[in-house]
């Protein structure tokens, strides 16, 4: 029962970070002047600080479509290279991504407090995915495992930002996305930190009580 709910959610959480990430390639066309549903507010984003806010755009999808099947049991364990080789991309994505949006962060579109939001971000990203990298290479995968899975929750903030939109214009009254970017940049990723931290505490709570049982 609880495997068929932890495999239920790591489809669900592939398939919407698949969607997202496929309706971010949107932005590969950009450097071509090319437009294509991209809200006003990140326009000026872009027109202000191209080379860092693309770089982060372009590359961020990357990161958020290799992720989620790194987390996949079976995967893991049967193509342990493949999963080795996804591992360093996402990575390198998230540290590329990570420096842009950290140089986009303080033009964002919501003004200086969704920066803050951002910034925080930015740096909890490049930090937490850049020790998760350090910790494998260490061969400590306990920590690794840990630390992969904030990482993520952090990428995956791409994902419950854009879900929070329709909320935000159907249920709160926001008028446009710059409006809202001011909360989107702490509602997008600290709930799903949170998700992670609750997650990491009752498995290890119940590992230990099993190793009790058992000794
Ligand atoms: C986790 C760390 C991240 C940080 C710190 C971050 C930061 C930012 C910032 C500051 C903006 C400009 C927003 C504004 O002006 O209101 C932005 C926009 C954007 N980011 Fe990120 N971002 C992160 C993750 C990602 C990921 C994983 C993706 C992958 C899809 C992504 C894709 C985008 C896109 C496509 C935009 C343009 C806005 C839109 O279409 O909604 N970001 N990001």
């Amino acid at each position: 029962m609880e495997k068929g709910i932890a495999r239920y959610s790591l489809y669900t959480m592939a398939f919407l970070a698949v969607g997202v990430a496929i309706h971010a390639m949107r932005y590969d066309a950009v450097p071509d002047n090319i437009y294509l549903g991209v809200d006003s507010a990140i326009r000026g984003v872009i027109a202000r600080v191209p080379v860092q806010a693309l770089t982060h755009m372009i590359v961020g999808p990357i990161a958020l479509l290799l992720g989620p099947w790194q987390f996949f049991p079976r995967l893991r364990s049967s193509r342990p290279r493949l999963h080795r080789w996804t591992g360093r991309t996402y990575v390198a994505a998230c540290l590329v991504s990570g420096m842009g949006a950290l140089f986009t962060a303080p033009f964002a579109s919501g003004g200086p407090v969704a920066s803050v939001g951002f910034t925080m971000l930015a740096v909890l990203w490049i930090g937490t995915t850049f020790a998760g990298w350090r910790a494998a290479v260490a061969r400590n995968f306990e920590l690794h495992r840990i630390l992969m899975r904030f990482s993520y929750a952090m990428t995956f903030g791409a994902v419950t930002l854009r879900l929070q939109i329709p909320f935000g214009f159907m249920f709160f009254g926001f008028t446009s996305y710059r409006e809202m970017s001011v909360w989107l940049a702490y509602t997008s990723w600290i709930p799903n930190v949170i998700v992670v931290a609750l997650y990491t505490f009752a498995t290890s709570m119940r590992r230990r009580g099993t190793s009790a049982v058992a000794a």
